[in-house]
């Protein structure tokens, strides 16, 4: 009989031992398993010990070890509340330290450049379409009235991919513009329509502080019935002064492109002289025509903006390259 008693008395040592000795939540809970735990804990074991009891030793045998399992539980679940709490986790460190600031990413300064023209012209009820990067001839050339022996459509001046045709034998290009977008939404949409794009465009140029054969453009297109030239005006005047500030000094210069009568250059003053900032004009009433519009009663301008421009103006950048070079040292200043 008094091995039992004994036995209580080593379980109880050694489990309060152990509970004393753990340092963490973790630790405590390997101690519970291996003590108290219900299917293979040592508890277990010694409750063996009580069937080995005569009746008449059983009641104080069963008292003792109920004293004793109580005082271990008690003594385990004040450990766990002391190591639970947040003072008592280990620490090899030292909290008054300042920490160390996890290294947050942020927008390249195009895209930045993009979402504040998205916002802008949000403003003056542009919504956002898109069209694709890989373009058929139809739509970067034919439907904008670019005729068949234009230059814009020499083989060395566009990407055109070699191995690929549509389904209907045309030519595939990386688009020269984003004006192909005017042509598709036209496609799907009655008027009036009043839409930007922003994207990519490709054109084999040779790469300078200017230039590069890849750049993003914003298009935008308003038809509709009453559409002037002066509207165009308004909407770009407006839109480069909410980007580049009030005092902003914008110049239309006559020009041609095919698919505007009549077209303009866009400038703004720039140090000493004028910096041009993208194409525009009255859509012309053969390009309405392309995609269905009666140019009888329905009128409209498109434009296309060169987004890295701006940014570059804005920040004072003299070199479109570093916008895709990927140096940290010039991304991580926006
Ligand atoms: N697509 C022309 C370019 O890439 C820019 C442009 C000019 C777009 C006149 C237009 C426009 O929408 O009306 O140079």
């Amino acid at each position: 009989m008094s091995t039992a008693y004994e036995a209580f008395q080593v379980f109880e040592q050694e489990a309060t031992a152990a509970i004393e000795a753990a340092r963490n939540v973790a630790d405590l809970e390997q101690v519970r398993i291996l003590f108290l735990g219900k299917s293979k804990g040592r508890l277990k074991d010694l409750q063996s010990e009580l069937g080995k009891a005569t009746p008449a030793e059983r009641p104080a045998i069963g008292q003792a070890f109920n004293d004793m399992k109580l005082r271990v539980t008690q003594l385990f679940d004040a450990r766990v509340e002391v190591l639970s709490r947040p003072e008592s986790q280990p620490r090899d460190f030292d909290v008054t330290l300042p920490g160390n600031l996890p290294r947050l990413g942020r927008e390249h300064p195009i895209t930045q450049t993009i979402e504040e023209f998205k916002e802008i012209i949000g403003r003056f009820g542009f919504t956002v379409d898109d069209g694709p990067e890989l373009e058929d001839e139809y739509h970067n050339f034919d439907a904008l009235n670019i005729p068949k022996d234009h230059p814009a459509r020499d083989p060395l001046d566009n990407f055109y991919l070699a191995a690929a045709k549509t389904a209907n034998g045309q030519p595939i290009l990386l688009r020269s513009q984003t004006s192909t977008v005017q042509i598709r939404v036209m496609e799907r949409t009655k008027p009036p329509v009043r839409i930007v794009s922003v994207g990519r465009v490709y054109r084999p140029d040779e790469i300078d502080r200017t230039h590069h054969q890849m750049f993003h453009q914003m298009e935008g297109l308003m038809v509709g019935e009453g559409v002037t030239m002066a509207t165009l005006k308004s909407v770009l005047k407006m839109f480069a002064a909410a980007y580049l500030g009030e005092d902003v000094e914008i110049r239309f210069r006559p020009s041609f492109f095919p698919f505007t009568e009549p077209s303009v250059e866009v400038d703004v003053r720039w140090r000493d002289g004028w910096l041009e900032l993208g194409g525009a004009g009255m859509v012309d009433p053969q390009v309405l025509e392309n995609v269905g519009y009666d140019p009888e009663t329905i009128t409209g301008f498109a434009f296309g903006l060169g987004i890295a421009r701006f940014c570059m103006l804005r920040h004072g950048i003299d070199d479109i390259r570093l916008f895709y070079e990927n140096d940290l040292r010039f991304l991580k200043q926006f």
